[in-house]
């Protein structure tokens, strides 16, 4: 369906989300001239504001969020913004939201940040309303359930009032441009393809790991956990996207067809091929921070840390380990792709004394944006007591490769995409379905095994027993 919608209507407008990301986006994709000037934006949410206290409650969110050079429009942006208030549960507040949206020109888009309980509700609201009618496509925020059975609740919900070309579910990693890049690289160069298998590369390491705690998400953090939070989607996505076959086309039906083949081929993992952690008191870039029970109040069996040793059950990838970790109050922020290359069948080098190292290619997400292949080298000298090599980087700094270029939110360009209705960026039912399910047999094993999460300290690298699932392989995450 190709239209460009002449109207948004977003849920959850006074939210968190809302005042970090979606506004400020949309602020930053007016000053550029990147949306229609006839865009109407229309915010909804249970407080009960009017259009000029949502427009004042948007100021004060752009001042505190957005850097000031991004918002010299902010006063044409604000004059976009309407405001009805609503309270999803109650079907009878649709018509007045209906009434306030308006009849598009061309289109309607509606962003769902809300809470999981109120999906249901409000897509009946809409639907009874008439907003889920004609040209309308919906984007929906995470979290879309907690297992396969509720995401698939949920998703059932949404296809009773709109076709899969107009849901667009989000995961905000793929908006980000290095995400994207990961495709460039694969797939805009020859050098890396033939040798992107099970027969040159020995394994892959995805870490996404990061400094802050609970932050103020206490009660949905701790019944989500790392695992659901942040594995069931970016960290599988970001593993799709390493290991798919080539799509044919940079469209949405072509990767995503691609991507979940990768994500059936995932291997049920065996309990003893995760580790789970919780932290503890300790030190984060030198400031103390209390321990997840601490901040939470209370005692909790909830992991903020996992790593698991997954497998792909395909002929590209049989016997290549995908090393995943994440956590939270972890020694730094980083998101990283390691590419672990095999040895040299055979070293002409060794008998004159020099060990050669494997290739690796390191590919920097956030929060630098580089690239990173360490190739062999010879250290110079006339060797008389033998060859020595040395491993050295080929280093692309991605800023340096494009100075003067905008660095954006994810969220620009997800929501431009759900403007205009490219769905390539965004996930498909079947994807967060077979997402589920994995995500489904690896809490089935804990629960049979007990497993509860073992302590780590607050600014170190997770539990000891994570450095050990990769280290009885022989190997070492990269830090
Ligand atoms: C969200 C998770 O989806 O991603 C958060 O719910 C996490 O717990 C966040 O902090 C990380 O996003 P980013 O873009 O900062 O890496």
């Amino acid at each position: 369906m190709t239209f460009t919608a002449d109207r948004l209507l977003l849920f959850g407008a006074t939210g968190d989300l809302s005042q970090r990301m979606l506004l400020p986006s949309l602020c930053a994709l007016e000053a550029e001239e990147l949306v229609d000037p006839e865009l109407t934006i229309v915010g909804t949410a249970r407080s009960d504001l009017d259009d000029h206290a949502f427009r004042n409650f948007a100021r004060e969110a752009l001042e505190k969020f957005m850097p000031a050079d991004r918002r010299s429009n902010l006063a044409t942006f604000l004059n976009r913004l309407h405001y009805q208030p609503l309270d999803a549960t109650d079907p009878d507040g649709f018509a007045a939201l209906a009434q306030k949206v308006g009849v598009p020109k061309d289109g309607l888009a509606i962003f769902l940040s809300t809470a999981p309980s109120l999906f249901e509700p409000t897509i009946k609201g809409l639907q009874q309303s008439g907003l889920a009618d004609g040209n309308v496509r919906i984007g929906l925020e995470k979290p879309l359930g907690t297992d396969l059975l509720t995401s698939c609740q949920i998703n059932d919900a949404v296809a009773a009032a709109f076709s899969e070309d107009r849901i667009f579910r989000i995961d905000h990693y793929l908006g980000k441009e290095t995400v994207q890049n990961l495709l460039a690289l694969r797939f805009a160069n020859m050098l890396f393809e033939p040798i992107w298998n099970a027969a040159y590369i020995d394994h892959v390491q995805i870490t996404v790991a990061e400094t802050v705690g609970l932050e103020s998400r206490v009660d949905f953090y701790d019944d989500a956990g790392a695992l659901r939070d942040m594995v069931q989607n970016h960290m599988l996505q970001l593993l799709a996207l390493v290991a798919m076959e080539p799509p044919s086309d940079f469209d949405a039906t072509a990767v995503r067809d691609e991507k979940v083949k990768v994500l059936r081929a995932l291997r049920t993992v065996a309990a003893n091929e995760t580790v789970t952690g919780q932290y503890t008191e300790g030190a984060v870039n030198g400031a103390v921070v209390p321990g997840y029970a601490d901040e939470l109040g209370r005692e909790s069996g909830t992991e903020t840390f996992v790593a698991i040793k997954a497998h792909l059950d395909n002929w590209r990838w049989k016997g290549v380990p995908f090393y995943l970790r994440t956590g939270k109050r972890l020694q730094k922020r980083v998101t990283e792709i390691l590419v672990q290359f095999r040895p040299v069948p055979h070293s002409i080098f060794g008998e004159k004394g020099a060990r050669t190292t494997p290739n690796s290619l390191l590919i920097g997400i956030q929060p630098e944006e580089n690239i990173t292949l360490k190739l062999m080298a010879k250290v110079p000298g006339l060797d008389r007591g033998g060859i020595a090599l040395r491993p050295v980087p080929l280093d692309i700094a991605m800023p340096d490769a494009f100075t003067g270029t905008q660095r954006r939110i994810a969220y620009e360009r997800l929501l431009l995409d759900l403007i205009e209705g490219d769905q390539t960026l965004f996930v498909r039912r079947d994807e967060v379905e077979a997402q589920w399910a994995w995500i489904d047999g690896i809490r089935k094993e804990w629960e049979r095994d007990g497993l509860a999460p073992k302590p780590y300290n607050a600014g170190s690298w997770g539990p000891s027993a994570a450095i050990a699932l990769a280290e009885r392989d022989g190997v070492s995450w990269h830090e």
